[in-house]
């Protein structure tokens, strides 16, 4: 909670000053009078967003540190400065003010801080509620990566999609297992149809834009348990794949945001959620299965199951909802893992322009990603002999490949992928605004990316 200052008590003031160098940056001191810290931003000079972000978790991870439960931020020293900046380090302090759900028995009191801001501008105060918004989108979002497969299961995960929605007046609809069947998406089922927990498709449909405007749709892959089917997980693979929905909770997080600041654009998410899952009737490597599409697919590995969702999901965006351009987002690949760490997405494109407005987006949410190409050679790599496509290469190039797969299924329009495999989930946090756990990662860039849609078409 966030509130402006207005005479109430605190137990502690926390005081942002500028440093004189680089290395003054987040050093915490005590202050001249009692109750007072001191956290520098560094020097004036190299006041940045991103900088910003972590001085604001920095300073909510001290309140936490001294059990502090009412606080006062001074924000004196950034008066003058640009209010996009003094935003970001508010963001930083709601991000970082979160933990995850706990199960345990005996509850304690909530842990969460509420902080008072003290010399902030008019401008900064009348951006505050909307900037609140969106971080409570991304706290939706990690809430839903959280929460463990025994919860959140693809009918669970749609009801808590679609109670959210009914809040904020997002239309929402949920397809069962034989409204799938009748629309053909064969791919999807292959995955999803033997498991007890029932596949579902949920759809959210915001129209804040112009009416004839095409969607921009934002497709989420929404695994809520993935043991690699036959193809088994290890055990320590295992353990991590209850976030394998971190897509789907993205995409839903970005449709309440845009919903409830009234982003004029219009925008439809869909999540395919499904369990990947042995049973007796489980899909198995060298199976072909169809599609929505029409195309045929040749099962290599049957863990490789993320793209065959969202082929689904995008031929279903295209065919039902007339998308004029397509975002998919999803955990998909380990190798995105081995190449980028924890704080960087892969991306993949097959239209500059909007990739650049991708570029423009993650500049201002300061998440990062870096595209990777599309080389005609890695597309040969998911010829199948037998089918129109394979679901696996055998020659690497893990992260591209899966890329490849799936843009077949955008058919020319306008598209990009983020595989967020790395970055949805941190156990030692890399930033100061996040905390261990989910970290509700691709809400605020497709916000922003949403928000430049709005503003002017591709
Ligand atoms: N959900 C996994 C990817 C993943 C790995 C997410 C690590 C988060 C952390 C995905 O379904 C998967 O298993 N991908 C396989 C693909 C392979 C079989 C072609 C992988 O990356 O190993
Ligand atoms: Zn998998
Ligand atoms: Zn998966």
């Amino acid at each position: 909670m966030i509130d402006i200052y207005s005479n109430q008590p605190t137990n502690l003031c926390i005081r942002f000053i500028l440093g004189e160098s680089e290395e003054d940056l987040l050093k915490l001191k005590t202050g001249d009078e009692g109750g007072v810290l001191t956290l520098s931003m560094g020097p004036l000079g190299a006041l940045c967003k991103n900088r910003l972000r972590r001085v604001g978790g920095k300073a909510c991870k001290v309140a936490g540190e001294f059990s502090a439960k009412r606080v006062r931020l001074d924000l004196t020293a950034l008066r003058g400065t640009d209010p996009e900046g003094v935003l970001a380090l508010l963001s930083g302090v709601m991000l970082a003010n979160n933990r995850a759900c706990s199960y345990k028995r005996d509850q304690k009191e909530s842990p969460q801080a509420a902080f008072f801001l003290e010399g902030i501008e008019d401008a900064v105060a009348a951006a505050l509620p909307k900037e609140a918004v969106l971080c409570e989108s991304v706290l939706f979002a990690r809430e839903l990566v959280n929460a463990p497969a025994n919860y959140l299961t693809p009918e669970s995960m749609a009801v808590r999609i679609a109670q959210e929605a009914n809040k904020y007046g997002v239309e929402c609809q949920t397809l069962d297992k034989s409204q799938l069947e009748a629309l053909g998406m064969g791919a999807l089922l292959a995955v999803g149809e033997s498991a007890t927990h029932e596949p579902k498709l949920i759809v959210l449909r915001y129209k804040g834009g112009p009416l004839p405007e095409a969607p921009l749709a934002l497709v989420g892959k929404g695994v809520t348990c993935d043991t690699g089917g036959y193809c088994l997980k290890s055990r320590a693979s295992l353990r991590a794949m209850f976030g394998d929905m971190a897509g789907a909770a993205a995409v839903a997080g970005t449709v309440f945001a845009l919903a409830r600041n009234q982003v004029s654009v219009n925008v439809v998410a869909v999540i395919p959620a499904v369990e990947n899952r042995i049973s007796p009737d489980s899909f198995l490597p060298g199976d072909i299965i169809s599609s929505m599409s029409g195309r045929s697919i040749a099962v290599e590995n049957t863990d490789a199951e993320g793209r065959l969702l969202l082929a689904d999901g995008i031929t279903y965006a295209i065919q039902k909802e007339n998308a004029g351009s397509i975002v998919d987002i999803a955990t998909l690949t380990g190798a995105v893992v081995t190449m980028f760490g924890f704080t960087t997405a892969g991306a993949m494109s097959n239209h500059d322009g909007f990739y650049s407005r991708l570029n423009d987006a993650a500049e201002k949410s300061g998440e990062q990603y870096w595209r990777l190409p599309t080389f005609p050679e890695f597309r040969k790599m998911i010829d199948s002999p037998i089918a129109d496509l394979c679901n696996m290469s055998s020659d690497g190039c893990g992260t591209i490949t899966a890329g490849m797969f799936i843009r077949e299924f955008a058919e020319e329009k306008p598209w990009i992928h983020l595989d967020i495999a790395g970055t949805s989930w941190v156990d030692a946090p890399k930033w100061e605004y996040q905390v261990k756990g989910a970290t509700g990662a691709g809400v605020t860039t497709l916000y922003e990316l949403c928000c430049s849609m709005g503003k002017e078409a591709l």
